[in-house]
C-alpha cells in the first residue's frame, strides 16, 4: 500500500543487470524490503520466474546459448512479456518496478529504454557484478541448487549445467558502458560501486542504502525493554522505571546475550533514551547507544493514559485509531508511519553494523524494526505480536531470514 503521507509522485524503474548467480535477486529483494517498508508501492518482475511459470522449469544450459536461435525467440518474448507486464503496473500506479533479469546485451538494454520511453519511464540501471569468484561460487551453491530449474538433479549435475549457462552468458555479455547513464556497478556486494549520471531522490536514496548493504552474516536481536511501572498498570507511554519483574529481565537479557555470544563478535547494543530500555541493558558487560529514535511511539495527548481511559475522554480519537493504526497520528503525538519514517537512520545503521546488533526499544519501534527485516507491508506493523520479556533472534540463513523467539521469564 503506498502511504498517502509520501511524496511519491516519483516513479522509478530498476532495471538490473548482471550474468546470472551474480545476486541480481538478491539486490531486488532488499531494494523491495526497503522501499516498501517506507511506503512505496514497489515490485519485482523477475524474467526467470515468467519463464518457469510459462514454459516450465526443465530448461537446461543449451535453451540459454545465444546460439540458439529458438531458445533466443522464446527467451525474448518471456521478458518483452514481463516488461509489458511491469509497465503496466508502473501505470496502474505503481511506484518502483524493478526487472529482475540478466540484460546483459547493449541491444536488449536499448530496447528497454525504448519501451519505457514510451510509457514515459526512465530506467535506473544497476549491474551486479562479481570481481570474487568464491561470491560466484557460494551464491551458486546457496542459490541456484535449490532453484525449481533443478529440481531432481544431482547438485554436481545442477552446478555443471549452471556453470555451463553461465558460460553463455558470458560470451554475449557487454557491461554497461558510455552512453547508457544512469547506472550504479554494484561490485562484491558493494565492496565497490561506480555511478554515472545519477540523479533525484529515489536513486540516491536507493545508492545509500545499497552502499550500506554488506553480506556478513550476524544476528540481530530485538526486544521490548522488561515490565515498567507503567506496563504493569496499563498506562501507556511515560518514562517509568522497570519494576522487579523488568529488573528480573534485564538480568536475564544478560545472562542470554554472554551465552549466545561466545566466541562471536562484540555486539552493537542500541536503546532509546527512556530509562526502562536503558535498565533493561544495564547489567550487559557493554555501554549502549541510547537513541532518541528509538524512543517508543508519542502518544501526544493521550500519553500516560490506559487504554480504557482513552476510549473515555477521546473517543473519536480512539474510534479512528482502531479504524486505521497505521496512519492514525495522536494529537500532538506520532503514527506508526511517523515512526518507521524517523527509524530509517537507525535501520541503515543496523545493516551497516557488521558486528551482532542487540536492540532494546519499546513496542511500537520493535514491531516497525521487525517488520522491515521481516519484508511485512507497512499496514502489517501496528498489528505485530511482540510480548515483553522475550528476545527475537534475526538471522539470515542460505534460505532467507531465520527467526527464534526466546522467552526468557516464566509469563
Ligand atoms: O503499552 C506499552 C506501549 O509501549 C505504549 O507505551 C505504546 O503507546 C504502546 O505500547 C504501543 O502499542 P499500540 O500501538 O498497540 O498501542
Amino acid at each position: 500500500m503506498t502511504d498517502p503521507s509520501r511524496p511519491d509522485c516519483e516513479q522509478l524503474v530498476v532495471v538490473l543487470v548482471g550474468l546470472p548467480a551474480r545476486g541480481k535477486s538478491y539486490v531486488a529483494r532488499k531494494i523491495v524490503r526497503y522501499l516498501s517498508w517506507l511506503g512505496w508501492t514497489t515490485r519485482t518482475f523477475n524474467v526467470g520466474a515468467y519463464r518457469r511459470a510459462r514454459l516450465g522449469a526443465h530448461h537446461r544450459e543449451a535453451f540459454f546459448s545465444p546460439d540458439n536461435t529458438e531458445g533466443l525467440r522464446q527467451r525474448q518474448a518471456i521478458a518483452d512479456a514481463a516488461l509489458n507486464d511491469l509497465i503496466a503496473w508502473m501505470q496502474a500506479g505503481g511506484a518502483v518496478g524493478i526487472y529482475d533479469a540478466t540484460n546483459t546485451t547493449k541491444m536488449r538494454r536499448d530496447r528497454i529504454r525504448a519501451e519505457l520511453a514510451k510509457a514515459g519511464l526512465q530506467p535506473l540501471f544497476i549491474e551486479t557484478i562479481c570481481e570474487d569468484p568464491t561470491l560466484v561460487a557460494t551464491n551458486i551453491r546457496q542459490n541456484k541448487l535449490n532453484s525449481p530449474d533443478y529440481a531432481g538433479v544431482s547438485d554436481d549435475e545442477a552446478v555443471a549445467d549452471f556453470r555451463k549457462r553461465i558460460a553463455h552468458y558470458e560470451r554475449a555479455y557487454e557491461p554497461l558502458g558510455a552512453g547508457e547513464s544512469s547506472y550504479v556497478k554494484f561490485i562484491d556486494v558493494g565492496r565497490r560501486i561506480e555511478i554515472d549520471g545519477l540523479r533525484g531522490y529515489l536513486p540516491g536514496k536507493l545508492l545509500f542504502f545499497l552502499m550500506n548493504t554488506h553480506l556478513e552474516r550476524r544476528p540481530v536481536w530485538l526486544t521490548r525493554h522488561g515490565e515498567s511501572a507503567y506496563n504493569q498498570i496499563g498506562r501507556i507511554g511515560g518514562d517509568t522505571t522497570l519494576t522487579a519483574q523488568g529488573e528480573a529481565y534485564a538480568k536475564a537479557v544478560a545472562t542470554f546475550m554472554q551465552c549466545r555470544l561466545a566466541g562471536t563478535k562484540q555486539p552493537a547494543v542500541f536503546t532509546s533514551t527512556l530509562r526502562r530500555t536503558r535498565q533493561t541493558a544495564a547489567h550487559l558487560p557493554l555501554i549502549p547507544v541510547a537513541w532518541r529514535l528509538l524512543d517508543e511511539i508519542d502518544a501526544g495527548v493521550c500519553d500516560g493514559l490506559t487504554y480504557a481511559e482513552i476510549g473515555e475522554r477521546y473517543p473519536d480519537e480512539f474510534a479512528a485509531r482502531q479504524a486505521d493504526k497505521l496512519h492514525y497520528r495522536y494529537p500532538c503525538g506520532e503514527s506508526y508511519v511517523d515512526v518507521i519514517q524517523r527509524l530509517e537512520p537507525v535501520l541503515l545503521e543496523i545493516e551497516r553494523e557488521r558486528s551482532p546488533v542487540l536492540v532494546v526499544a519499546h513496542q511500537a519501534v520493535i514491531r516497525a524494526l521487525y517488520g522491515y527485516f521481516k519484508g511485512l507491508q507497512p499496514d502489517e506493523v501496528p498489528h505485530l505480536e511482540v510480548p515483553l520479556h522475550t528476545i527475537i533472534e534475526l538471522r539470515a540463513g542460505p534460505y532467507g531470514l531465520d527467526e527464534e523467539r526466546f522467552p526468557l521469564l516464566e509469563q
